[in-house]
């Protein structure tokens, strides 16, 4: 095992991390804690994603679980996305028939069971030794898009050989021969879509991070990304017409990641992307920076009737505090096309490998089927803005 200890202050030009996970220098030892996985029978007796996460945490070094639990500044960002959610309540339908409830939708034309992907997040071998192909293997047994992220401790080969949906999430660096280089083994190994990440030209202010050097598995390493990380770093360049050249090495629908404002997601659709998710990183980026349920309606009005450049509508995800299935119903109810999630994956990862992956999921997914049901709707398409209105006690905690 290593310890990363992330330097007090970024050096020059640092904004320029290699991943999230790989800054810092190694400074000693420390004890990877992992205790056995819950096996299927008492992950069935699991019944809410909020479970996993002390689960989850029982069975990491407290370092990585808190550098995947980790935010920007004071976490208010991070905690606002999922304050977002409390803010909208439904206006349920009755007497329509629901008898035949279909949770399937299409993402860039692809058919998946539900409109969930998981998340871009790095180095899924911190939460279990199997890393990201145990959630391709959950991905492939719920039929749903695993995104895999540049900072993944598995090959984008090994994926393919799991996962049939898969998307890559790219960030960009200044080495344009390594980012074209990830391009094309993504676009060799299948991949379908490319996810580029905005949101992180400049490196979030990290305190956790900062503070606590993290004890990790010596195979938790980024491997797509050279093993000398000191000349990696990523493009602090980047403008939109910079796109043009991403285009011309890549063949793929374009899914920009980041996007919050409806301006920026006029530019984006101006300059070729096929979908966007409003995202934040997950609170870990901008501290203060807007709730993305709060952001979703004006980029997903921005973008009404606009096609990408593959010639289909323009799709808006988004992410960012999704927990239940009632979340994925306000969210569609607000313009997404579908959410992404990512922390509670790795949750179910440090849970119960692949099968707490599929847990986590299954109960989302089941949330989400009865509460579209409980709204009268029978499928996603069917999920209007209708369904949901300002919550007239915001305060309102979860019980
Ligand atoms: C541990 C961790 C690592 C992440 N790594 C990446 C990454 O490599 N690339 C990326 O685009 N986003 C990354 N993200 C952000 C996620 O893709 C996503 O935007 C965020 O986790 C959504 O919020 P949620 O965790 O509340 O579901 C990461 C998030 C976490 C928690």
């Amino acid at each position: 095992m290593t310890t990363g200890a992330v330097p007090s202050v970024e050096p020059p030009g640092a904004a320029a991390h290699a991943i999230e996970v790989a800054r810092g220098q190694p400074t000693g030892d420390g004890v990877v804690a992992r205790p056995p996985y819950l096996g299927r029978e008492e992950l069935d007796a699991l019944f809410s994603v909020e479970e996993f996460e002390p689960l989850a945490a029982a069975r990491m070094h407290p370092t990585t679980y808190q550098y995947i639990r980790g935010w920007a500044g004071t976490g208010w960002t991070a905690a606002e996305n999922m304050r977002a959610f409390q803010r909208w309540v439904f206006r349920p339908r009755f007497m329509r028939d629901v008898t035949h409830l279909d949770t399937s939708t299409t993402v860039l034309g692809e058919t998946v069971a539900a409109p969930i992907l998981f998340a871009p997040t790095s180095v899924h071998k911190l939460a279990h030794p199997h890393g990201e192909a145990a959630t391709a293997g959950a991905a492939r047994a719920l039929d749903i898009v695993q995104v895999l992220s540049t900072g993944s401790s598995t090959s984008l080969e090994d994926i393919a050989g799991i996962g049939p949906k898969r998307w890559f999430q790219l960030y960009w660096y200044t080495d344009r021969g390594l980012t074209r280089e990830l391009v094309e083994r993504a676009v060799a190994a299948g991949f379908t879509a490319l996810v580029l990440t905005v949101d992180a030209p400049v490196i979030g202010w990290r305190e956790t991070e900062r503070r606590t050097a993290m004890v990790k598995p010596d195979d938790a390493t980024a491997v797509l990304l050279p093993e000398d990380l000191s000349g990696v770093a990523q493009a602090t360049d980047l403008t939109w017409e910079s796109l043009e050249w991403l285009r011309s090495v890549s063949p793929l629908p374009l899914v920009l990641k980041g996007i919050g404002r409806s301006d920026d997601a006029r530019l984006a659709a101006a300059h070729g992307a096929d979908a966007l998710i409003v995202s934040n990183h997950g609170g870990r980026q901008l501290d203060g920076g807007i709730a993305t349920l709060d952001a979703l309606p004006g980029v997903a009005a921005a973008v009404e009737g606009l096609h990408g450049a593959g010639g289909r509508p323009l799709e808006v995800y988004m992410d960012g505090g999704v927990r239940r299935g009632t979340d994925v119903v306000k969210a569609l109810a607000l313009g997404a096309r579908a959410v992404l999630i990512g922390r509670p994956v790795q949750w179910g990862l440090a849970t119960g490998g692949e099968a707490g992956v599929l847990r986590m999921l299954e109960l989302i997914f089941g949330e989400f089927r009865s509460a579209m049901g409980l709204c009268g709707a029978t499928r996603p398409s069917e999920i209007t803005r209708a369904m949901v209105t300002r919550n007239p006690e915001p305060t309102a905690p979860r019980v």
